[in-house]
């Protein structure tokens, strides 16, 4: 009898995660019967279907389309709507990766009614409690019967939270096997000739973390570090919906300038483009003179492409990307970021040592386990 999953997606991070598991357990058709539940947390064009599209995953089997509202609101919707799923389906597993609200719902709605999951990237620890992302995480674990983990410190995390050592897994990093497999397509968007900007000749920005977006006396700061470097190196900057409404509300569309007004010959200042599909993100990593970012995922995507990593951030639940020498914490003040930026990039980037099980593995060693432990 084949082993029925229900694997879980629901905002942008999560696609690249999803696909290499999902496309490891087709290679499997007597063993897996998998399915893909999508919640619909992220809807838009930018933030989902192009996803689809350049990462060539099937569509969702079902979608819950719950769309946003405050926390509460969004796990609640979607816990409501998951159990109908789980009640008609009655599968074996329930496989969520990351921390975001769907995957904490999802895993909830399962452990009570005692179906197994599977959490891949656990023990990830930022030990920042204002990180809504940071609950998620802890709960999602404590809840999960497979922790699938990328690295040591992760082991370590888990371990201190006395999760048993037979439930944890290191595996290694699934969005780094994605990154390996489509980064050499992704060079061949045109992305660069569209808005005329030249290789390292552009650094490239993200940042939609609520605890630097939503308040005043954080994004503020960052913007004004922002301004600094963009007079001496152009700035692309593909916002988030979060962050294009916050801007929207503090009234300071005219810190930024559309993309469409970019001018080669005098390239100076911030440009604010919609947000990007994978590929053609990945194009602008691998091809920017350095990253400032906000996100987990790209502290860990710049490491690998070794394109240097500033991380607005006073923490990271990333730290081996510090220590590999692929990211360095410059924080949310203004002086400290600028101060860092220009020493490190004056000295020139230091010398990237990847992590083991960055490779082109991680699906098929956590497929692997999972039809031991269940066929
Ligand atoms: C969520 C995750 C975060 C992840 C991020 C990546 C949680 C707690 N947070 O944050 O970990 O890094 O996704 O993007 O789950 N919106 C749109 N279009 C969309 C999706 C969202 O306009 O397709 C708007 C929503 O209406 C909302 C805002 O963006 O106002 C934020 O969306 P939400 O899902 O609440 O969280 P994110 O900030 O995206």
């Amino acid at each position: 009898m084949s082993i029925k999953v229900i694997n879980v997606v629901g905002t942008r991070p999560n696609y690249m995660k999803m696909a290499p598991l999902i496309e490891e357990m087709k290679k499997y058709p007597r063993d897996f019967s998998p399915l893909l539940v999508h919640t619909g947390q992220h809807y838009d064009k930018e933030m989902c279907h192009l996803f689809f599209d350049d990462l060539k995953m099937a569509q969702p089997d079902i979608n819950l389309e719950v769309g946003s509202g405050s926390h509460a609101q969004q796990t609640a919707a979607i816990m409501v709507k998951f159990e109908r799923v789980l009640m008609s389906y009655k599968p074996d597993l329930v496989m969520v990766v990351g921390d975001v609200n769907s995957a904490f719902a999802c895993a909830l709605v399962a452990r009570k009614m005692r179906i197994k999951v599977a959490h891949v990237e656990a023990g990830l620890r930022s030990f920042d409690e204002r990180m809504p992302e940071e609950i998620n995480r802890r709960m999602i674990d404590a809840m999960s019967e497979y922790l699938f983990t990328t690295s040591d410190d992760d082991n370590r995390n888990l371990l201190n939270e006395a999760i048993p050592r037979k439930k944890i897994y290191f595996v290694g990093n699934i969005m780094i096997q994605t990154l390996l497999k489509f980064k050499e397509l992704a060079q061949k968007r045109k992305i660069l000739q569209d808005f005329k900007l030249k290789p390292k000749e552009f650094a490239l920005v993200t940042m939609h973390r609520p605890e630097n977006v939503d308040q005043e006396s954080t994004f503020l700061p960052i913007l004004k570090a922002l301004r600094k470097i963009s007079k001496k190196l152009p700035i692309i900057f593909p916002a988030h919906p979060r962050t294009i409404e916050k801007i929207k509300v503090l009234k300071i569309e005219r810190c930024f300038q559309e993309i469409k007004e970019y001018n080669i010959n005098n390239p100076r200042g911030i440009f604010i483009l919609p947000p990007l599909g994978y590929l053609d993100f990945v194009n602008l990593m691998s091809n920017c003179r350095f990253i400032l970012t906000d996100s987990g995922g790209i502290q860990e995507e710049a490491t690998l492409l070794r394109v240097p990593c500033f991380t607005l951030r006073d923490n990271t639940e990333r730290p081996i990307t510090i220590r590999c020498g692929g990211n360095i914490l410059v924080g949310t003040k203004e002086q400290r970021i600028v101060q860092i930026v220009s020493k490190a990039m004056g000295k020139g980037w230091r010398k990237v040592k990847l992590p083991k099980y960055w490779d082109n593995q991680v699906a098929k060693r956590i497929v692997s386990i999972l039809r031991q432990e269940l066929t």
